[in-house]
């Protein structure tokens, strides 16, 4: 593949994130607003277009993509967008194809997906309670979602669960978690929640920090730090009483942003350069004046070349508006 995309701070960009639709089939108490508004179906890019700025990127050198959302598998047809980008892991320029999902469509994907090349998923699930999954969810069904992960192991995928760590709602769940996760051969991540659009309630009153969940586990389990990466943000311990890894994403209490990696794209074609910063580069009047790639490399070339340092989320009680308007959904992580 071409030449690397290199950002003003020396950091290769290697991984994109594509979100292909804001739309979700469930509420997440710390994610949405139980109304919340989403995009015109009009507005979207259609899935040939995503794939032609995937490829673009491929092309740039990105060598892992990540479809999410909102929830990915809700978008119309989107298992045609995995089976064309799965071109570019036969052909060698991609070294992974993956997808971050809620898990309620798995069921009826997961053979498709690993069909397309798709080898680890990430299932979010923050409860293995079904009465506290509906009211985290506001209405999903945690059998789906079982029966989702269920079909994905049977169809040979690599599953990780992330879990947001929640404080009152699963903070108390999260030894059941790992314990649970890691008997069945999954890794588990867990989230600090982070200030991203407006939600009913605050996001101070969920805010878990994940040094003092790590103390905890550590006064239970052998945590041994292990350097694993797999691309993302985590810092990884392998727990030795189980076997498994157990991941740290830590936005608020330890910034990751001089090892990022990563931009993210909308399904409106907009680039967002940082998931914390509000900046963006619209790529879809690029992809839709011509045939030919041109202009939508020279867009993303110059996107790039704007990337900021890193994000400046603050969650505290003078903060009571959420440091970035858009949501979690918009750019899917
Ligand atoms: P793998 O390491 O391949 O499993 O991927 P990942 O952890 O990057 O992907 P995943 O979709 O599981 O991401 C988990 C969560 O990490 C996201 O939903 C975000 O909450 C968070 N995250 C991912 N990238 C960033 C980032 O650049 N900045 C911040 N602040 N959070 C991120
Ligand atoms: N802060 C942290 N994580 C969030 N997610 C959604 N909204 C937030 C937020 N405000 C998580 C989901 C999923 C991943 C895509 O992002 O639970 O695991
Ligand atoms: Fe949907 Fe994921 Fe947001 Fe929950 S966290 S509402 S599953 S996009």
């Amino acid at each position: 593949s071409g030449p690397l995309l290199m950002d003003p701070f020396g950091r290769a960009i290697t991984y994109l994130r594509v979100s292909v639709t804001d739309r979700c089939d469930f509420r997440c108490v710390y994610c949405m607003s139980e109304d919340m508004a989403f995009l015109p179906k009009r507005d979207l890019l259609t899935l040939e277009e995503l794939d032609r700025i995937c490829s673009a990127f491929v092309g740039q050198g990105v060598r892992k993509l990540r479809i999410t959302g909102g929830e990915p598998l809700v978008r119309r047809d989107i298992m045609q967008l995995f089976g064309s980008l799965s071109r570019h892991l036969d052909s060698g320029a991609l070294d992974e194809l993956t997808v971050t999902t809620n898990g309620s469509q798995l069921a009826r994907h997961a053979r498709d997906l690993a069909a397309c090349g798709v080898r680890r998923i990430n299932v979010s699930l923050d409860t293995l309670d079904a009465d506290k999954f509906r009211r985290i969810t506001r209405w999903g069904d945690l059998t789906k979602v079982m029966q989702g992960i269920d079909a994905a192991q049977g169809a040979g995928l690599k599953v990780k669960i992330n879990t947001v760590a929640l404080k009152g709602v699963n903070d108390d769940e999260l030894e059941t978690l790992l314990e649970w996760s890691h008997g069945r051969d999954m890794d588990l991540t867990l989230i600090e929640v982070m200030p991203l659009g407006e939600i009913d309630g605050q996001r101070i009153d969920q805010f878990m920090p994940l040094s003092l969940i790590r103390a905890r586990l550590a006064s239970r389990y052998t945590l041994k730090d292990i350097d694993d990466r797999t691309g993302g943000p985590a810092r990884y311990v392998r727990v030795e009483e189980t076997g498994g890894r157990l991941g740290f994403i830590t936005p608020m209490t330890h910034n990751f942003c001089e090892s990022c990696n990563r931009v993210r794209l909308t399904c409106t074609g907009q680039l967002f350069m940082c998931l914390g910063q509000e900046d963006a580069a619209d790529l879809r009047a690029p992809v839709r004046a011509s045939e030919s790639n041109e202009l939508l490399e020279r867009a993303i070339a110059d996107a790039i070349a704007r990337k900021p340092k890193g994000h400046d989320f603050i969650i505290d009680r003078r903060h009571d508006r959420p440091a970035v308007g858009r949501h979690m959904s918009v750019t899917g992580g």
